[in-house]
């Protein structure tokens, strides 16, 4: 279970009104404890059942991811591990790069149940360029922190039903090599070691002889001190584990096989892979680690390393995060420095930033009308200047157009002088015409012997 707030103490620090750190009133409060003796049964030693209860209730959940190239027998392990069968089809292996894939499992045993994540990075090593290949895993391992994070910043927070989905192990496969770890594996769990609780295993370990194998063990341990990788160790601090995780942890990397299939091993039915020469049997002991594993994985470790996810993993996720935001314990004189204060101080400074920007945008928006009026007055004045130019144009066109237009009337009126002097000359001379044929006509008519023309 995770840390709860101590009721006493919130309301010590409310009733007194002091200003104290919690710690400080927490300490007070016990030094000035007095210890009595009960002189019969209250009943609150039942406080470990009713917690027990109240988890049996709530079910738990368990965030496996596997991290491991292709067909080193992920799928198959998960299976073993838990006596069951999960995804059905293999993964495609020709993407251009890792992507992963989360299965939702609900499970349970006894009357425990078990919200199982089994999270796949897909395609893990399938690239040429594998420089890339820890990226999407670090992201998909972040994302479930900052999920858990803001709905713990949440003003309406709903913790108790959240569905936790940030993981709370690495099996991180090795392929049996018998030689050393490639440097995928090695930048990959130094790129993951601070977010997540790291289990080295070696796949498929059938396939690596028993000498070869303690070699290969010694050579992956010194890789990993040598190159300062972190793995989870499991925890010796209980004295009623600490004998077996202390020698668990002398074990590590654990060599798994895993199997599915079912054998008829004297008259009990194990699981094991059958050779020609023989057969590996996953659960003895003799042939791989795989009860190891899933002893220090699932019965002993589970709740450590739920707890290990959010007391270190989440923790340092969180702290880091809220430092970036801003968000400090203590002032520069080294003060303890509280979250109102923090937000005061971070609002200020937001606020002196946003005047700031807020006057630099008003000049540069002052700056670029005057540059806008000048360009406009510019414009302004070269209009001018066109339409003058324009107008001066017209004007000579016109003055050309009015002389033609005169010099054209002139004409007319002269034509029709012209015109008016012959009409006058035609009527005139057609008058004396007419004048002389009455004339003839007359003297014909005194003349009849006159012949006519
Ligand atoms: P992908 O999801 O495609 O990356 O593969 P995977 O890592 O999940 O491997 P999977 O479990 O599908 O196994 C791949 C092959 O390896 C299958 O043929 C398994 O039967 C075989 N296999 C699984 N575990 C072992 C093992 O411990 N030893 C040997 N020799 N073969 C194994
Ligand atoms: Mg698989």
């Amino acid at each position: 279970m995770y840390p709860v707030p101590v009721a006493g103490v919130r309301e010590l620090l409310v009733t007194s009104g002091s200003t104290m750190a919690a710690a400080e009133v927490a300490r007070q409060m016990s030094e000035g404890a007095r210890n009595l003796s009960l002189s019969g049964h209250v009943g609150f030693d039942s406080m470990p059942d009713q917690l027990v209860n109240k988890s049996v209730c709530q079910g738990f959940c368990f965030n496996i991811l596997c991290v491991g190239e292709t067909g080193l027998g992920k799928s198959t392990l998960m299976d073993t591990l838990f006596n069951t069968r999960f995804e059905g089809d293999p993964a495609v292996h020709n993407q251009p790069g890792v992507h992963i894939k989360s299965n939702n499992y609900e499970l349970q045993e006894s009357n425990v149940r078990l919200k199982l994540s089994i999270v796949n990075s897909v395609g893990f090593g399938d690239q040429i360029n594998k420089e890339e290949s820890y990226k999407s895993i670090v992201e998909f391992i972040d994302a479930q922190f900052e999920a858990y994070l803001q709905e713990e910043l949440k003003i309406k927070r709903t913790l108790h039903n959240y569905h936790d989905s940030r993981i709370h192990v690495c099996l991180y496969f090795i392929a049996p090599t018998g030689h050393s770890l490639k440097s995928l594996d090695l930048v990959t769990m130094k790129k993951l070691d601070s977010k997540v609780n790291i289990i080295p295993i070696i796949a498929k370990a059938d396939s690596i002889s028993k000498n070869e194998l303690q070699k290969f063990k010694i050579k992956i341990m010194s890789e990993l001190v040598s190159n300062g990788v972190q793995i989870y160790q499991f925890p010796t601090d209980d004295e009623t584990v600490a004998e077996i995780n202390g020698t668990m942890n002398a074990h590590l990397p654990f060599a798994v096989v895993g199997s599915t299939e079912e054998i008829k091993i004297g008259n009990k039915m194990m699981k094991a892979r059958q050779y020609p020469w023989g057969t590996v049997q996953v659960e003895n002991e003799n042939h791989c680690d795989f009860v190891k594993l899933r002893e220090m994985l699932i019965r002993v470790n589970m709740e450590d390393l739920r707890e290990q996810t959010h007391t270190r993993h989440y923790e340092l996720y969180r702290r880091c995060k809220l430092e970036e935001m801003g968000f400090k314990d203590t002032d520069p004189d080294n003060k303890p420095f509280s979250l109102q204060e923090t937000y005061e101080a971070k609002r200020n400074e937001f606020l002196g930033e946003l005047q700031k920007k807020e006057e630099e945008m008003r000049q540069m928006f002052v700056m670029r009308v005057k540059e806008k009026e000048s360009e406009l007055k510019e414009a302004e004045k070269e209009l001018h200047d066109k339409f003058d130019r324009l107008k001066k144009l017209h004007q000579d066109e016109k003055k050309k157009l009015e002389d033609k237009k005169k010099s054209l009337d002139d004409e007319i009126n002269a034509f029709k002088q012209r015109k008016t002097a012959a009409e006058l000359l035609q009527s005139q001379a057609q008058q004396s015409g007419s004048q002389q044929t009455l004339k003839r006509e007359k003297e014909r008519k005194n003349n009849p012997w006159l012949c006519t023309e």
